[in-house]
């Protein structure tokens, strides 16, 4: 579906690895090209026509980002490095304030690294508890584990929507409609979910949700925090300087501007943000619905043909998103990937930053292939051919 549109795919490799980035479609190139080449000022700092172009276009590409996840308002959004920044944000910014020692913070051992190590910090600054969600046996969160695992120290529970190994989809509406009933906040990494599944916070009601722009056809180096505007007015900048602050004279005089701005010290990725913004529309006319669809259609395509091999080993049959992470029969993981590489295919092996996933599952590194919308059942194919002939893996892997 679109393959056309990525540059990338005019190449001959199979990328299968869409869980750590997205491939870009030309639009985004373009556009960023566009602002370096034509309107390459600052934003929110210039009196002449080519800054308020960017003014313009920065502001837009916000815009985009309130409808696509249905922010009530555009204070509500905030532009970050990623994802990553986005939860250490909150965890620093807004939880640090407010924990007091022996507060709870859940999580599960399927979180990816940086819904883990902010949390371990408070662990480690505050005196909070870390706490477990049990998982169900297809390594599923479920609301019933969820409410078992609340006591009245709980005070955050912070999870993947979709986590990036174990590819499930978590009850978040549910969760955050128990955990508000009991005074808990809800931190949604969405890394996974919100470039393949439509989110709607308003309807989901998280407090906070963190993402990346580069798992969904955006450049790196751009993701964004979302959080309720009465939350937010309440996380602290972790990074001060220009354009974030009305005025200063002295340490006791200092005074902000209001949000987003204010958590948007120094001068923004603005090629990044352009070109999100770019992305969200790129999406926006395919649909999302459709993209999940496809993407659902071509994991029941894989796994049909991989649990008919043997020597393979799935680690999450049960999951409705497009990544699938399996092993082969006795050969380490990444033996495999480099065999795979040599015949231009991409996925990736490890323990893909999710450190405690073998917690869970008792594997501590396995292959993962991450679908998109644009990749083919021909595609799987040859991945699934090359994978079937252990002995041909064994003698090519070195
Ligand atoms: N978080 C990315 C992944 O899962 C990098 O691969």
């Amino acid at each position: 579906m679109n393959r056309e549109d990525f540059p990338m795919l005019k190449q001959d490799i199979i990328y299968l690895d869409n869980g750590a980035t997205s491939l870009k479609p030309q639009v985004v190139i373009d556009k960023m090209t566009e602002y370096y080449e034509s309107y390459s000022a600052n934003a929110h700092r210039g009196d002449y026509d080519i800054s308020y172009k960017v003014d313009m276009e920065y502001e837009n590409a916000r815009d985009l980002v309130v409808e696509f996840i249905n922010a009530k308002v555009k204070e509500e959004v905030v532009f970050t490095s990623g994802a990553t920044e986005s939860l250490n944000m909150i965890a620093t910014g807004f939880f640090a304030n407010l924990v007091e020692p022996g507060d709870e913070i859940l999580i599960t051992t399927t979180e990816h690294a940086s819904n883990v190590l902010p949390w371990f910090r408070l662990v480690n600054d505050y005196g909070c508890t870390i706490n477990f969600i049990p998982l169900d046996d297809n390594l599923h969160v479920t609301i019933d584990n969820v409410k078992k695992s609340i006591t009245p120290r709980t005070k955050i529970i912070a999870l993947a929507q979709v986590t990036n190994v174990i590819g499930d989809i978590r009850p978040i509406k549910e969760i955050c409609k128990l955990a508000h009933e009991n005074n808990i906040f809800v931190v949604v990494d969405g890394a996974q979910s919100v470039p393949h599944m439509k989110i709607d916070v308003q309807d989901l009601d998280v407090d906070f949700l963190a993402f990346s722009g580069h798992k969904m056809l955006g450049p790196t180096g751009i993701g964004v925090l979302y959080g309720k505007q009465e939350l937010l007015e309440n996380l602290e900048p972790v990074n001060l300087g220009g354009g974030m602050n009305e005025s200063f004279d002295s340490p006791s005089e200092v005074y902000y501007v209001d949000l987003p701005t204010r958590l948007e010290a120094g001068t923004q990725n603005i090629a990044g943000v352009i070109g999100l913004g770019a992305a969200i529309e790129y999406i926006k006319k395919i649909g999302i619905d459709k993209i999940h669809e496809r993407e659902i259609k071509l994991r029941e395509y894989l796994i049909e043909k991989l649990v008919k091999i043997p020597h393979i080993d799935i680690i999450n049959l049960e999951a409705d998103s497009g990544i699938v992470a399996f092993n082969v029969d006795g050969i380490f993981s990444q033996d495999v990937a480099y065999y795979l590489n040599k015949y231009n295919i991409c996925v990736r092996a490890g323990n893909h930053c999710a450190k405690l996933v073998k917690n869970a599952t008792g594997v501590t590194n396995s292959l993962r292939v991450s679908l998109y919308f644009y990749n083919t059942e021909s595609e799987i194919d040859e991945l699934v051919e090359l994978l079937s002939d252990k002995e041909k893996i064994v003698s090519e892997m070195i």
